[in-house]
């Protein structure tokens, strides 16, 4: 069974044993939390790009990711806090627009994100809100959908016990709880 639980925090300091990146297709970490993640694993934004880019090369043979498909990166400097694994994952692009090609695409990128964690046999994984930021999803729509994906996972799950939507502000915090609370799915 996987247990799934919002908490408020930072997700580059989050003790999970593997945490996501809500990345572009270019792996180009360029703002938001990619960015946050990259400076703390490498100290060096371009060396993390760097290094993400190689691992595409290497685990997908192409220059660029679509909604489900995944890429793993070492944890680097975040290792101190029990961190193994950057899985990165790309979300929709909202723009404030929210229906339901928006939310399969988010769909399959969380999904594809848990798959590759079971993959790699870790017990806990943390998202931040994919796609609620600078891609201008809803965050009420990112919730319930990562609500109902990590439901519809558990059936498959094997080694994944818990998975955490870190939110990174009290606001979002109350916000998400408040979907969880009023869940109606
Ligand atoms: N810890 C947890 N959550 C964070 C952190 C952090 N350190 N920093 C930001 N966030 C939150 C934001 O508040 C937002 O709710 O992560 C969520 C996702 O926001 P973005 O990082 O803007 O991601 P997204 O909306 O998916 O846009 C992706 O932004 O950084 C670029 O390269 C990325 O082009 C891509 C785009």
């Amino acid at each position: 069974m996987v247990s799934f639980g919002v908490v408020m925090g930072d997700i580059t300091r989050f003790p999970a044993e593997a945490i996501v990146n809500a990345a572009n297709r270019y792996l180009e970490h360029g703002g938001g939390v990619a960015y946050a993640i990259a400076k703390a694993a490498a100290g060096d934004v371009r060396e993390y790009i760097r290094i993400s880019k190689e691992a595409m090369h290497e685990q997908l043979g192409k220059d660029s990711i679509e909604h489900g498909e995944v890429v793993v990166t070492p944890a680097l400097g975040l290792e101190r806090y029990g961190i193994k694994y950057v899985i990165h994952a790309v979300g929709p692009y909202c723009g404030g627009r929210w229906d339901e090609d928006k939310k399969e695409k988010l769909r399959k990128a969380i999904l594809g994100a848990l798959r590759k964690a079971e993959e790699l046999g870790v017990k806990t994984i943390a998202f931040p809100a994919i796609s609620a930021g600078i891609y201008g999803c809803p965050l009420e729509g990112v919730v319930r959908t990562f609500q109902e994906t990590v439901e519809e996972f558990s059936q498959e799950a094997k080694s994944l016990e818990k998975v955490y939507l870190v939110l990174y502000s009290e606001r979002d915090y109350d916000r998400a709880r408040a979907v969880l609370e009023n869940g109606d799915h």
